[in-house]
């Protein structure tokens, strides 16, 4: 058994994990946080995904104890309350999801993706970039859709902030 520190969405937790144990088993069963999803075991779907100081990392392919001093973000740290964060509103509003499964990694792998493309985002790199993600309902396309609208939303706010600044 191996102790772990981390800062899981804005709050220190530690705990005694066993040496194999993945991160996302202990996100889901340690923590509660049941947002993140197992959906395979072969490291293909990205149900899984979370921000590992701050990029996106399947859960499935790091162990605890790997993250140990790490800041994680999940599913359940991304709103700002009751406020959705953008990527989450736009899914809702473009309908980029049914059954949710694969939700809460599409979101935390967009989210990540817009964040490296501060300058907007082109339909074909979203497609490129979700490679990692599977989802077996929507046919992708509200998926994309929600993806390019967050990032038109988030690269017009980062503008508008830089310009009040200057
Ligand atoms: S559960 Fe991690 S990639 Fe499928
Ligand atoms: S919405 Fe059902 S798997 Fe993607």
């Amino acid at each position: 058994m191996s102790e772990v520190t981390l800062v899981v969405n804005g709050r220190k937790v530690s705990g005694a994990v066993e040496d194999r144990t993945l991160l996302v088993h202990f996100l889901r069963e340690n923590l509660n946080l049941t947002g993140t999803h197992v959906g395979c075991d072969t490291s293909q779907c990205g149900a899984c995904v979370v921000h590992v100081d701050g990029k996106a990392v399947k859960s499935c392919t790091m162990l605890a104890v790997q993250a140990s001093g790490s800041t994680v973000t999940t599913i359940e740290g991304l709103a700002n309350g009751a406020d959705l964060h953008p990527v989450q509103a736009a899914f809702k509003e473009n309908h980029g999801l049914q059954c949710g499964f694969c939700t809460p990694g599409m979101i935390m792998t967009a989210t990540d993706m817009i964040r490296r493309h501060p300058d907007g985002l082109d339909e074909a790199t979203v497609r490129a970039e979700l490679e990692g993600n599977i989802c077996r309902c929507t046919g992708y396309h509200n998926i994309v859709k929600a993806i390019l609208a967050a990032s038109k939303t988030m690269s017009k706010a980062s503008k508008s902030k830089a310009n009040k600044a200057a």
